[in-house]
């Protein structure tokens, strides 16, 4: 007969269980703050002492049947501490008679065969693999768990309340305090295509709105072309409502209208223009007298 598993042991074994099974259905730790997840531990670690207190009973009773030798090899057993057994189990040699009691004599044949019962930690983790599994699959089938969408969904949103929450607090970029910086340039082309290309065409060269790239300008408000671009953004043409005032509607933040007022800055300033024999609009609006550089501070 061999001694039981202490009741810690078990504890543990429980108390894991019962969380990985949580964070599964859950998905975050905030399983720790239910009552139900306490509950559950509460009750099950009532159901592991009841469990421990009749397995006492019956190792008790037991006991009393052994033979003397049986019981003196039961004491020393139970005197190893629990860890020392399980590492011997896992290791342990049989000796020639307890082999003798486990070969399967085929007969027929004259082959024996050692019938090795499997290693406890084998069978541990076969019997963990499939509780895992069960729960796994059930998690998969009736929850949001180890959906990839969903996740992705969830994530994407959670980008989005924090760049809320960041332009909430972040200081508002207007065109006073708009700065060139040629870093910005290829985000701003990216953003330039996403969100003006449909009226001023790939690379500004004009289509319903006017050509971007040469020196006509419709609307001349600043001295420079960057803050001129910053300052469209955000009040849009008072000429004609095409032109949104992008910033003041909420579409684009004064952050994004920095990174644009670059792009537009650099194939205005430091790219040669489109003009009409390579497929760019025609001139619109005055020859505008713009300041080198992006003076305003
Ligand atoms: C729905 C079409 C449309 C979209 C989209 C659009 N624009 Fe315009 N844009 C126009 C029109 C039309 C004008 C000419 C306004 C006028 O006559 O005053 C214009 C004018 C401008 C001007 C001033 C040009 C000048 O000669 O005065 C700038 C700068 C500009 N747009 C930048 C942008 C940027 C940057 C975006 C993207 C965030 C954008 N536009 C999106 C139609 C559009």
């Amino acid at each position: 007969m061999k001694p039981k598993t202490p009741v810690l042991v078990n504890i543990i074994i429980v108390v894991a269980l019962l969380m990985i099974v949580y964070y599964m259905f859950v998905q975050s730790a905030s399983f720790l703050s239910s009552p139900y997840f306490w509950a559950t531990m509460i009750i099950s670690g009532i159901m592991v002492f009841i469990a421990d207190g009749i397995s006492d009973l019956i190792e008790n009773n037991r006991f009393q049947k052994l033979t003397e030798e049986e019981k003196k090899k039961y004491i020393e057993a139970k005197q190893t501490p629990f860890y020392k057994r399980l590492l011997d189990s896992g290791f342990k040699k049989q000796s020639n008679a307890e082999e003798q009691d486990m070969i399967i004599d085929h007969g027929f044949d004259g082959i024996t065969e050692l019938d090795n019962s499997l290693p406890k930690w084998w069978l541990g983790l076969f019997y963990f693999g499939c509780i895992f599994c069960v729960v796994y699959i059930t998690a998969y089938a009736f929850t949001d768990y180890a959906h990839p969408l969903t996740e992705y969904e969830k994530e994407y949103k959670e980008q989005l309340a924090s760049i809320a929450e960041y332009e909430k607090t972040a200081p508002k970029i207007t065109v006073e305090t708009a700065k060139y910086d040629p870093a910005n340039i290829a985000e701003g082309e990216q953003m330039f295509n996403s969100n003006c290309a449909s009226c001023h065409s790939q690379g500004g060269k004009g289509g319903i709105g006017p050509n971007l790239t040469d020196d006509y300008w419709i609307n001349q408000k600043e001295a420079d072309v960057f803050h001129n671009v910053f300052w469209m953004l955000e009040n849009g043409s008072p000429n004609n409502p095409a032109m949104r005032a992008f910033i003041k509607e909420g579409v684009i933040t004064g952050r994004d209208a920095e990174k644009i007022a670059a792009y537009i800055y650099h194939i205005n300033q430091e790219i040669p223009p489109i003009t009409k024999d390579q497929g760019g609009a025609a001139p619109q609006g005055e020859v505008a007298p713009w300041v080198k550089g992006t003076p305003r501070k």
